[in-house]
């Protein structure tokens, strides 16, 4: 296995997002010199006084600021000119899909360009973003050919290992998760293998090819996918018939072939909703894949037929969202099911209001959702709540202070029932 010297090895990380960052800075902490390239000016300009962009992702700002004051990371908005003086180039640009859940490829390719742009000659580029089944090799190595004249597996090496992790605990999954490294040679795939085992420390997974290692990604995404939406097909089944379906999940899972997950009001976020299209995008259509998508997107109206049937007419009434986040603790709000939940409820005539810890007021009206404060007195109109995320912050709410409210629908079954009803509120979660 070849090794590389990691103080002189110069280590370009493209795309300083939510996964991005946190790989770049644990890299620059185990010896590299990692530059971070972005076209977000204020995110470079953060990171180069020593400072993250990404709250609530745990050891990030002390991994940024002792790179920052070992001069180990630094970032720019210049890519190409990074990429040049680097030796290994990681990219982590997301592909995102459209409102018809077709790829766009928009943000990646232009990163590809200027990686391509840049590149010189024996440089490793490995690609993390989680990829449809070729396109490393045929969209990214092919376009980086055809604009540096250099040819991949020869001049330059290519390798493709999927970033695996979940925003809120980056740092402690690069750290603990084996990584699945593959290359379009073996040269390439011995030099991924080396690199990563270096600068990660953790335990490498060989696979034989560039697909495999991108399908195995998908695949990750797909079964969590699929497992929820079993989850929730049963959870709807147990709603009609009185039954708490987390006492069966728990009780079900001591069984070791069982893996339950656990069932939602949604599935948000840029990974679980997006990646089974990758597969039905190409052909995979009507069997299992596409009929769990179809289910998991149906669950924010599922929590609106909930409300219609215990509460009947929802017009006029004021609903809260707490949680404009897909997911508890996470600033991203791509696919939430609050922005669903938001429009199905205004089509049902309700007054709707977003409350968020992590987003800015101006930030939750930017997507022409109405934000409330806990603190404004007009939480005293409100007559029911929907919890979509449970931040930490909810584990604390005083629902004594909605004196209007008669009704909270718990749409991640996380809060304490006790506390909803001692308030005088009606519980009801999914499932449960
Ligand atoms: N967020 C997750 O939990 C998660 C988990 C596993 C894998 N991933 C993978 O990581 C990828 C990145 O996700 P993320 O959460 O970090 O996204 P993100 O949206 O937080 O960050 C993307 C970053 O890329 C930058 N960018 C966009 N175009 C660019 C360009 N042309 N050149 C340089 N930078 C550019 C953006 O400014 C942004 O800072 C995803 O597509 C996914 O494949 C994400």
């Amino acid at each position: 296995m070849e090794d590389m010297k990691k103080t002189s090895t110069i280590v370009t990380v493209i795309g300083m997002g939510k996964i991005g960052l946190p790989l770049a800075a644990v890299i620059a902490n185990r010896g590299y010199q990692v530059i971070g390239a972005d076209i977000d000016e204020t995110i470079v300009k953060l990171i180069n006084e020593g400072k993250s962009h990404i709250p609530n992702e745990p050891h990030l700002d002390e991994l940024i600021k002792r790179s920052h004051d070992s001069r180990s990371l630094r970032a720019t908005t210049n890519t190409s000119e990074a990429v040049s003086r680097s030796d290994v180039i990681i990219v982590v640009v997301p592909i995102i899909t459209n409102k018809d859940h077709q790829e766009d490829y928009c943000f990646i390719d232009e990163a590809v360009y200027q990686l391509a742009k840049g590149i010189r000659k024996h440089s490793l580029v490995i690609f993390e973003t989680t990829i449809p089944v070729g396109q490393t090799r045929e969209r990214f190595g092919k376009k980086i050919e055809e604009v540096s004249g250099l040819k991949m597996g020869k001049d330059f090496l290519l390798a493709y290992s999927p970033e695996r992790v979940s925003s809120n605990q980056v740092i402690r999954d690069l750290n603990t998760y084996p990584k699945v490294v593959s290359g379009v040679n073996q040269k390439s795939l011995e030099k991924a293998a080396s690199f990563y085992k270096q600068a990660l420390q953790t335990e490498i997974i060989k696979v034989s090819s560039l697909e495999t290692a991108e399908l195995t990604k998908i695949a990750e995404g797909i079964y969590r996918d699929v497992n929820i939406a079993l989850a929730n097909e049963l959870a709807r089944y147990a709603d009609q018939h009185g039954i708490n379906i987390l006492e069966v999940i728990k009780a079900s899972n001591t069984q070791p072939y069982s893996h339950i997950h656990l069932p939602g009001i949604g599935v948000g976020g840029h990974c679980i909703p997006v990646y089974p299209y990758f597969l039905i995008n190409k052909g995979i259509t009507g069997g299992l894949i596409e009929q769990a998508r179809a289910l998991n997107e149906s669950m924010p109206d599922y929590g609106v037929q909930l409300l219609k049937q215990d509460l009947g007419s929802l017009k006029g009434k004021n609903i809260l969202i707490l949680g404009l986040s897909f997911r508890e603790n996470v600033k991203e709000v791509s696919h939430s099911s609050a922005i669903e939940l938001d429009s199905l409820l205004k089509l049902q005539g309700a007054k709707t209001y977003i409350h968020d810890p992590l987003f800015s007021e101006e930030e939750i009206r930017s997507l022409g959702l109405t934000p409330l404060s806990l603190n404004d007195e007009i939480i005293s109109h409100i007559e029911v709540i929907i919890l979509q995320a449970y931040h930490n912050q909810y584990q604390y709410l005083d629902f004594q202070k909605f004196t209007r409210c008669t009704y909270v629908l718990d749409g991640r079954n996380r809060l304490d029932r006790n506390t909803v009803i001692s308030a005088g509120i009606k519980y009801r979660g999914i499932g449960t």
